[in-house]
């Protein structure tokens, strides 16, 4: 079979990952069928533990939760001060993709570590202000690299572009593995995202913030 020629971040297959931090938490499993109907690739699970970020939401349990009631791919996004610690739960509870801050204070390496020798896959995320620099000692051992374009902790906040530099930068340098963009993903912003080599997109309020959730989704692949 004849190999794909390595491929311009633009023609890179997109990949639409609802948070669920924008969804109604009373109907949270008809939220997520409506979303995963909708098409959506992965599910987006923001976990905050008020330390970290000045924000709670949910830990493991509601990650056990959801896993029995859908069979999406679930993406934890861990904005928690001690991964180390809780990393195994999370995978334990069912989630697929865990990342890690670069930015916390633990042993981020191991973090990492922990999730893939659990069969899951680890990312690494930078927030807006991090520098590259940052994740490059942990990109052997993290399988994504996740780019905040807002400051995390709460959602519907404005896309940062700024940060567009860091993801052309990985691209130029030869990075090939996803790069996941979280934070103001919009029509409108999600165009400069994917332009810049973004290839899994986080969006809360656009998709669950929208009624036709198919529609919200397919105009962020730009096919609206
Ligand atoms: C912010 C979270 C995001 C958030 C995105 O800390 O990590 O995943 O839900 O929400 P929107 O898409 O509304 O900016
Ligand atoms: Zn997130």
């Amino acid at each position: 079979m004849a190999v794909a020629p390595s491929t311009a971040p633009t023609t890179r297959q997109v990949q639409i990952a609802p948070s669920i931090l924008s969804a109604d938490f009373a109907k949270l499993a008809v939220e997520i069928e409506s979303v995963v109907a909708a098409g959506a690739d992965l599910l987006h699970l923001d976990v905050m533990d008020g330390h970290f970020v000045p924000n709670i939401t949910f830990g493991p349990p509601l990650v056990a939760s959801i896993r029995k009631a859908t069979r999406a791919t679930l993406d934890c996004h861990l904005m928690i001060s001690d991964p180390v610690k809780y990393v195994g739960a999370f995978c334990d509870a069912g989630a697929d993709w865990v990342s890690v801050h670069a930015e916390v204070e633990g042993d981020v390496r191991r973090a990492l570590e922990i999730v893939r020798s659990m069969g899951k896959v680890p990312g690494i995320v930078l927030n807006p202000d991090t520098p590259l620099d940052r994740a490059r000692p942990h990109l052997d051992h993290a399988s994504f690299v996740l780019i905040m374009s807002v400051y995390p902790g709460f959602g519907g906040q404005s896309f940062i572009p700024a940060v567009l530099d860091k993801i052309r930068a990985l691209r130029r340098e030869g990075y090939s593995g996803p790069i996941e963009i979280d934070g103001g993903i919009n029509a409108e912003t999600a165009p400069l995202a994917i332009a810049a080599g973004a290839d899994v997109l986080v969006a809360g309020s656009a998709v669950f913030g929208k009624p036709d959730r198919a529609a919200a989704i397919k105009a962020l692949r730009g096919r609206a």
